[in-house]
């Protein structure tokens, strides 16, 4: 008896959940989807596709071995932010352990973009092999047909292998270049180990610019350098020219974006799961030279990031210089658990910074 009006009260309370419309962010709070379920989506990023968002991230599981991948990658939509529905799982994880997304393998922060020549939906993300801890560091790329899925794993690599990097006019020291043979190249010492495997790939990012091209960014260099590579026509493989941003500092979790035909990066500092100062870039040109900013947070918990790592920043629609900032409040010991702190960017001239906020809107924040 008291078995069945607890099974009532509990079905109540999730069709009252699904029944509440959001129409604000509660950065940190659980995040409940269309079924009344903390969404599932971390490292993730944000694609708007006819008129409607959708929301690619990494699905996590219960308790400290939750990082690893034993789902997939989780796919939301929407039409407004606040409200999200569940689309279900749009790359599974395979089944078969010799698969390089074989279940359990880790992968993380994955970002999918449209690819309006070929009108396939191209799914890119850091993959590291089963059982291999972190030592793999290469990307995978899986397409679909439909927005939400299924997507199909193509393959998974270390980018460049053999290639040199490209050095934009003004780049510091470009005239030193990068000399495989000279031993006292110290920071460049990853890059030349890793010159005939393909160098190493770990957090990313994938950014279409107005010209329909695709650049794939990434920590390589066990994370001491940013690459900026540019995919091929499919956006399916690289073509071989990138540059190296911000040589011999670790910069994890890069976001980049264009504002005034100026592009703006946020990255992270390198401490595992635990949250450190956020970073920020400018450049005139993708491949740069970048500009190191420093930490556009402000106020109590600037830091740290508020307790969060970012992962995409996604431009508001029909919003003169509205962005928002995304970021992951990482929970190691029960990763499921996972926060999201999406905050506004705000723009003084071309400086931005982020500041806390326990609630907003769109609406309010860019009248
Ligand atoms: C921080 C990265 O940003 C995450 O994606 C993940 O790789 C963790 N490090 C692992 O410690």
């Amino acid at each position: 008896m008291i078995k069945g009006l607890l099974t009532i009260c509990l079905a109540l309370c999730s069709l009252l959940l699904q029944a509440q419309k959001l129409g604000s962010f509660s950065p940190g709070e659980i995040w409940p989807d269309n079924n009344g379920v903390h969404i599932n989506a971390h490292g993730g990023g944000i694609l708007l596709h006819d008129g409607k968002y959708y929301w690619f991230g990494e699905h996590k599981v219960a308790g400290n071995e939750g990082n690893v991948a034993k789902v997939g990658v989780h796919c939301y939509s929407s039409t407004d932010l606040y409200n999200w529905k569940d689309e279900g799982i749009a790359l599974k994880v395979s089944d078969d352990p010799k698969s390089d997304i074989a279940r359990g393998c880790i992968l993380e922060r994955p970002k999918v973009v449209y690819n309006a020549k070929t009108k396939k939906f191209v799914m890119w993300f850091h993959l590291e092999l089963l059982g291999k801890g972190y030592a793999a560091a290469r990307s995978g790329v899986a397409v679909a047909d439909n927005i939400n899925g299924p997507y199909t794993f193509l393959k998974s690599y270390r980018p460049n292998a053999l290639k040199q990097p490209y050095y934009p006019s003004g780049t510091p020291d470009a005239e030193k270049q990068l000399n495989c043979n000279n031993p006292a190249n110290k920071f460049d010492g990853f890059f030349c180990r890793d010159l005939p495997g393909g160098q190493m790939a770990r957090d990313m990012t994938v950014f279409v610019d107005d010209n329909g091209k695709a650049y794939h960014v990434f920590a390589s260099e066990e994370n001491f350098t940013l690459d900026v590579a540019e995919l091929d026509d499919s956006y399916t493989g690289h073509t071989g020219k990138f540059s190296r941003v911000y040589v011999g500092f670790q910069t994890e979790a890069p976001a980049l974006f264009k504002r005034n035909g100026r592009y703006y990066m946020i990255g992270s500092g390198c401490t595992g799961w635990a949250p450190n100062a956020a970073r920020w870039f400018t450049a005139d040109s993708i491949f740069g030279p970048w500009k190191y900013h420093g930490n556009p947070c402000m106020g109590e918990n600037a830091h740290i990031t508020f307790g969060g790592q970012s992962t995409h920043v996604l431009p508001v629609p029909g919003k003169k210089d509205a962005f928002i900032f995304m970021a992951d409040k990482w929970k190691p010991s029960n990763a499921i658990d996972g926060r999201y702190l999406w905050l506004p960017i705000r723009f003084k001239n071309d400086n931005l910074e982020i500041s806390w906020l326990n609630s907003w809107s769109i609406d309010e924040e860019w009248k």
